[in-house]
C-alpha cells in the first residue's frame, strides 16, 4: 500500500515512523515532512493546504490512503475536496470532513454540540457584535477568572484568561474588532474550570471507535508550568490520575455521546478525535475538541501502540474498525521537546544540529528540522522531541534527558521538569 502523510511536525514524524514499520506499507510519502521523516519515507515539496498540489502528488505517486496530520487542511475541507473530485473520490482521507472538523474549527459549534449532547463542559455563552451590549451581564454571572475564546482557528493564541470583568470585556471587544481577523467574528465566554488537564484520543470510522493511549502535555515554556503558552514542551503517557474509574467516566460521559452525537447529526467522522479534558475533583469536563492527533502527545502515544497502526487506519477507510484490534504497550513513554532559543517568541532558524547519531535508547522525532545539503538544521520553534520508554516515568525521562545532553544546536532549550506534577 502507498501512503501519504500531510504535515511536517513531530506528530507527522511519529506517524511516519510507525507506519513505515507496517508490513503492508510499501511506500510512504510525507508532504512536506522534515529531516526526520526522510528516515521513514520520501518527502514531497507540497503544501498540505494547496489541494491542487496534493491532488497532483496523489495521482503521480499512485497513493492509496491519505493521512492528515494538522488541523488547517481539515478545517479548510481537504476531505470534501477529495469526495468531490472524480479522480480522488475513491482514495480514503483519514481526517474528518469540513462539517465534522468544526469540532475544532469553531468553538461556538463545539460548545453548542457539547450542550446538545449533554456532555460535561464549562458553562458558556457566545457573542457577536450584535449582542456585545450583553457581555457585561453574562460576565457578572460567572466567577473570575474569565475564559475568552475566539471562535475560529487563531494559531493557538485564541484563548485568553483574565482576572477582571473590565479586562475580559475589553478582550471580547478587541477580538470582535478583528484582533484575530475572521476567527474572532464570534467569541465564546466561559466559566473557568479548576483541575488538571489531560489529552484523550480515539480513532473512529464514524460508527465504532478505539480508545488510544492518553497523555499529559506540558504547554508552558517555563519550568513549574510558568511563562508563555507553546505548542507543547513535552508529554507523558499513560497519565496516572486517569485510572480505570476515571477513564470509564470519560468513555460513558464524553466519548460515547460524542461519537453517537456526530452520527445522529448526520456527520460521518473518519479519523482521530482529540478530547482536551480537565479533571475537576475526579469528574472529566471537555475543554476543547481537536480534529486530529496532538503534538507532542503523538510522540508518546504512537510509540505505545503495539498493533499495526495501518490496520486501524484501514479499518477507518473501510468502515470496519470494530473488526480490528488495538494492543498497547504497558510501559511509560515520555518525550521532551528541544526548542529554539526565544520560542514561543522570535527565534532564528538554520542552526546546525549536532549529536543526533549519539542518541541511544530514545527515539528522536524531528519537529522543526530540514536538510541543508547533507547537514540537519533547525527550521522551526519546536525542533526535536526525544521520546523514551521505561518501566516508570522517571526511567523514561532519564533516558530522554541523557540523550538530550548529547544533542546541541545554538540556543537549544528544553524544560528539565517534564512530568513533575504526576
Ligand atoms: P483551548 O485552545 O480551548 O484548549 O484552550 C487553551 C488552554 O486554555 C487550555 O489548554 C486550558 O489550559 C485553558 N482553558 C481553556 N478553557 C478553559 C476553562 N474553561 N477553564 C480553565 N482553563 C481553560
Ligand atoms: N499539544 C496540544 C495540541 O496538539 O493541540
Amino acid at each position: 500500500m502507498k501512503l501519504l502523510i500531510l504535515g511536517s511536525g513531530g506528530r507527522e514524524h511519529a506517524l511516519a515512523w510507525k507506519l513505515a514499520q507496517s508490513s503492508r506499507s510499501d511506500r510512504l510519502f510525507i508532504a512536506p515532512g522534515n529531516a526526520g521523516t526522510l528516515l521513514s519515507g520520501t518527502n514531497l515539496d507540497v503544501n498540505p493546504s494547496d489541494f491542487g498540489a496534493v491532488k497532483n502528488a496523489v495521482l503521480k505517486n499512485d497513493i492509496d490512503i491519505v493521512i492528515v496530520g494538522p488541523e488547517a487542511p481539515l478545517v479548510e475541507g481537504i476531505h470534501d475536496f477529495f469526495l468531490a473530485d472524480p479522480e480522488l473520490r475513491k482514495i480514503p482521507v483519514i481526517g474528518p470532513d469540513k462539517s465534522a472538523a468544526r469540532l475544532e474549527g469553531s468553538k461556538d459549534f463545539a460548545k453548542s454540540f457539547l450542550v446538545r449532547h449533554n456532555i460535561p463542559t464549562a458553562r458558556y455563552r457566545s457573542f457577536d457584535k450584535s449582542d456585545f451590549d450583553q457581555v457585561d451581564e453574562f460576565l457578572a454571572s460567572l466567577e473570575p477568572p474569565f475564559v475568552i475564546k475566539a471562535d475560529g482557528l487563531a494559531a493557538g493564541k485564541g484563548v485568553v484568561i483574565l482576572d477582571t470583568r473590565e479586562e475580559a470585556r475589553r478582550e471580547v471587544e478587541s477580538m470582535l474588532g478583528g484582533k484575530f481577523g475572521k476567527a474572532g467574528n464570534k467569541v465564546v465566554i466561559e466559566q473557568f474550570l479548576r483541575g488538571i488537564e489531560l489529552s484523550v484520543f480515539i480513532i473512529t470510522d464514524g460508527n465504532s471507535y478505539k480508545l488510544l493511549p492518553e497523555a499529559k502535555d506540558y504547554k508552558r515554556v517555563g519550568e513549574g508550568d510558568t511563562g508563555l503558552n507553546t505548542g507543547g514542551m513535552g508529554a507523558v503517557s499513560p497519565v496516572p490520575f486517569a485510572g480505570k474509574a476515571f477513564m470509564e467516566k470519560v468513555r460513558e460521559r464524553i466519548i460515547e455521546p460524542t461519537v453517537h452525537g456526530l452520527a445522529t447529526e448526520g456527520i460521518t467522522y473518519k479519523g482521530f478525535i482529540f478530547f482536551g479534558l480537565i479533571n475537576v475533583n475526579g469528574d472529566p469536563y471537555v475543554i476543547e475538541y481537536n480534529a486530529r492527533l496532538g503534538d507532542p502527545e503523538s510522540e508518546v502515544i504512537i510509540p505505545r501502540i503495539k498493533s499495526d497502526l495501518l490496520d486501524l487506519i484501514e479499518g477507518v477507510a473501510c468502515g470496519d474498525l470494530s473488526e480490528r484490534s488495538l494492543e498497547t504497550d504497558e510501559r511509560v513513554a515520555a518525550t521532551v521537546m528541544a526548542v529554539s532559543g526565544g520560542y514561543p517568541g522570535d527565534y532564528v532558524k538554520g542552526k546546525v544540529i549536532h549529536g543526533l547519531s549519539k542518541a541511544e535508547g530514545s527515539i528522536v522525532f524531528h519537529a522543526g528540522t530540514t536538510k541543508k545539503e547533507e547537514v540537519t538544521v533547525t527550521s522551526g520553534g519546536r525542533v526535536l522531541a526525544v521520546t523514551s520508554l521505561g518501566k516508570t516515568k522517571d526511567e523514561a525521562l532519564k533516558t530522554s534527558y541523557k540523550n538530550l545532553s548529547e544533542i546541541e544546536f545554538d540556543g537549544i532549550y528544553y524544560r528539565k521538569d517534564i512530568g513533575f506534577d504526576l
